[in-house]
């Protein structure tokens, strides 16, 4: 079983981000052998440096830039130039100031930050054409130079007139008439049917809420709006960089106003910033996600920023000693094949001065330095031993952007929090063991033991039946509450709940009940060891054709069904009515994975097993320690080979507070590896 994101590993490559312009001169060169001794081989520049670029409209300054290409190439790395648009200089914005966005209450962005940019402004085109092009001319066919960077972690909505007039161009394309997008918006509500295109206003949240069509198709327009000015760069780039890749660094699963399915698809490489410890929800599974959230982007991932220290913008956090090493083993872990640190040097002005580098300010070595220094000598071996292993994923999860636009749009529960609800869902398969997929809902199912949809809320004809072709296959299919609500234009079709998907799980949504979050309806297995609860969101079922495995014991829906099961073709298909909390899902999907067989681990708390398998087939498990104390893991079968160059050890594993081990299976080969 391989499931869909197959890539071989390739031997993981280290490196960092590097501002030549932010430091003196003279000390380029130490820094550059610096990093070859810590056994770096990427270091990335250039990507917010567009005053040192182009001081002048027009009038280019590349000599430092050449100058610090030849020195960190000399040293023995290899270059990832960025382009400079996240940071548009001060001449541009004085000369075209209507390059600033616009916020949604209409005010404009000042300069003097970064990321102040429209894009789709005609005048930022104009100058990042300029801007790009000569860049690329000059180091589009230079093999010191690997990969273009296209700027720097797109996001941000503007409603500028400019946007309003493409996003009528957009709506345009879409609906190909006005009377399908009046059709498909539900116009006739408030009197809002269009009679000309340019009627059509951005939406705005006052004084109620505007249309959830006008407000989805906003969303996805705003999404369209960075894949094309992508797209603009990348063609400019590719006129003369033939062979280098192209990637962007991405935000990872928690940033939600990308699509990064359509934005990765332009890209040679997936490559996303890791901050393991910046947001305080954050578990050991937080950044698993969101690294498999790239994983599923089908592309070769990078990290092009691996937290390196301290972080955080007004207020710091410190990680424990470990957990910076812990931490970029965890990306490798999940098939990251670089990592480059964020960043060399923490900066001494600007406004990142709480992000340390691993150097600190005054240019001593930081704290941190010693970890990175510890994961680079065992590297040399142990990506030899990485290389062409791959993960096993018999398990999915479906991530959808729709679904999340909409359901930001309207929340309608807190506890139905699109993130939160991938990540509890995410988490709990993970604390099996279990490799876990994150994939758009229209990826090929097949080799997949198991898919898990959580508040699946928009949905089409055709999607359902992609789902129940992969039941009635042999699939098993777990769809979590509030799922398929909404039509691709955020009206409800005219279809019993779950649209589109009552005949599949044999069950109706005939009420439901919201509470505060932190309410809950207990419920309680009849055909499933489950005892557990709600929060905040449950639903009343109507069951059709389906067994019911839970049922509420507390709540106004008391007695009935909680979680239904149904039998469809040679798979099976479960609804789950409410918000489990994590305790409720753990449970569930723990019974579900037993009874599917599928090679699941009882791990201690807050250890981490991610499975692969190893280049000859036989398993492989990167095995991370996220608990400040010892822990002890069981090993089944044996005997295994520690290759961290440790002691090989059968029946069990001791692991380090913040400890990483890779262990070999020595025994057996995977029954479908001996046969491929
Ligand atoms: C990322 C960004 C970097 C830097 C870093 C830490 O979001 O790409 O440029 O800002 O965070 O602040
Ligand atoms: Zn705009």
């Amino acid at each position: 079983m391989t499931g869909h994101t197959t890539t071989r590993f390739k031997k993981p490559r280290l490196g960092v981000a590097y501002y030549p312009e932010q430091w003196p001169r003279d000390r380029w060169r130490l820094d550059a052998s610096r990093m070859a001794e810590l056994g770096l081989t990427l270091v990335r520049m250039g990507e917010f440096a567009w005053s040192q670029m182009e001081p002048h409209p027009g009038q280019f300054d590349l000599e430092w830039l050449d100058e610090a290409v030849e020195i960190f190439a000399t040293a023995g790395l290899k270059v990832i130039l960025g382009t400079p648009t996240a940071a548009p200089p001060a001449w541009l914005i004085a000369q075209h100031p209507e390059i600033l966005p616009l916020t949604e209450d209409g005010r404009r962005l000042r300069f003097g930050n970064r990321r102040h940019y429209c894009p789709n402004q005609p005048a930022l085109r104009e100058a990042t054409a300029r801007i790009v092009s000569t860049l690329a001319n000059r180091y589009g066919r230079d093999t010191r130079v690997v990969c273009w960077q296209v700027d720097n972690e797109f996001g941000g909505r503007c409603y500028c007139e400019t946007c309003r007039v493409a996003f009528t161009g957009w709506l345009r394309s879409r609906y190909g008439s006005l009377a399908a997008l009046n059709e498909a918006w539900g116009t006739s509500f408030w009197s809002q049917t269009y009679s000309e295109w340019d009627q059509i206003q951005l939406p705005d949240r006052a004084p109620y809420a505007p249309n959830p069509g006008l407000a989805l198709d906003y969303r996805r327009f705003v999404s369209d709006s960075y894949v094309g000015f992508q797209a603009y760069q990348i063609s400019l780039i590719r006129q003369h960089a033939p062979t280098q890749s192209i990637t962007h660094n991405m935000m990872g699963f928690r940033f939600g106003e990308i699509d990064y399915f359509s934005l990765a698809k332009d890209l040679d490489i997936a490559a996303w910033d890791n901050y393991p410890s910046l947001h305080l929800d954050s578990r050991w599974s937080s950044s698993g996600l969101e690294a498999s959230v790239m994983r599923g982007l089908g592309r070769p991932v990078w990290v092009m920023e691996q937290q390196a220290g301290p972080v955080g913008w007004e207020t710091v956090r410190t990680p424990e000693s470990g957990q910076i090493r812990l931490w970029a083993y965890q990306s490798i872990a999940h098939g990251a094949e670089a990592v480059l640190f964020f960043r060399w040097r923490t900066a001494r002005f600007g406004t990142e001065q709480h992000w340390h580098g691993l150097l600190n300010g005054d240019g001593s070595l930081g704290p941190w330095y010693a970890e990175v220094e510890q994961m680079s000598r065992e590297l040399v071996q142990l990506g030899e031993d990485l290389e062409g292993a791959r993960a096993v994923s018999e398990v999915a999860v479906l991530h959808d952007y729709d679904s999340r636009f909409a359901l930001e749009i309207q929340p309608t529960n807190q506890s139905l929090d699109y993130r939160n609800s991938i990540q509890t869902h995410f988490g709990a398969l993970r604390k099996l063991g279990l490799g876990v997929d994150v994939i758009a809902p229209s990826a090929a199912l097949d080799n997949y033991r198991l898919v898990v949809a959580p508040n699946l809320y928009v949905i089409d004809r055709q999607l359902a039946e992609h789902l129940a072709r992969y039941v009635a296959d042999g699939g098993v299919l777990v769809l979590a509450p509030r799922s398929a609500i909404k039509d691709r234009s955020n009206a409800i079709p005219e279809r019993p709940l779950p649209a589109y998907l009552d005949g599949l799980t044999g069950v109706r949504v005939v009420n439901y009940h919201s509470l505060h979050a932190h309410e809950t309806a207990a419920i309680e297995g009849t055909d499933m060891p489950v005892v557990g609860g709600f929060l905040g969101w449950y639903e009343q079922l109507k069951v059709r054709d389906a067994d019911v495995v839970a049922r509420y014991v507390s709540g106004s829906f008391a007695g009935s069904a909680a979680i239904t099961a149904r039998q469809h073709g040679s798979g099976r298909v479960l609804y789950l009515a409410g918000t489990g909390d994590q305790e409720t899902v753990d449970q569930v999907l723990r019974s579900v994975v037993h009874e599917l067989g599928l090679r699941s681990r009882e791990l201690p708390p807050d250890v981490e097993l991610v499975p692969l398998v190893s280049r000859s087939g036989a398993p492989m498990s990167l095995i991370l320690n996220h608990s400040d104390v010892a822990q002890e893991v069981h090993l089944p079968g044996g005997p295994w080979r520690n290759l961290m160059g440790k002691v090989s050890r059968v029946g069990s594993l001791d692991l380090a507070p913040y400890g990483v081990e890779v262990m070999l299976s020595e025994s057996v080969l995977l029954p479908e590896e001996a046969s491929r």
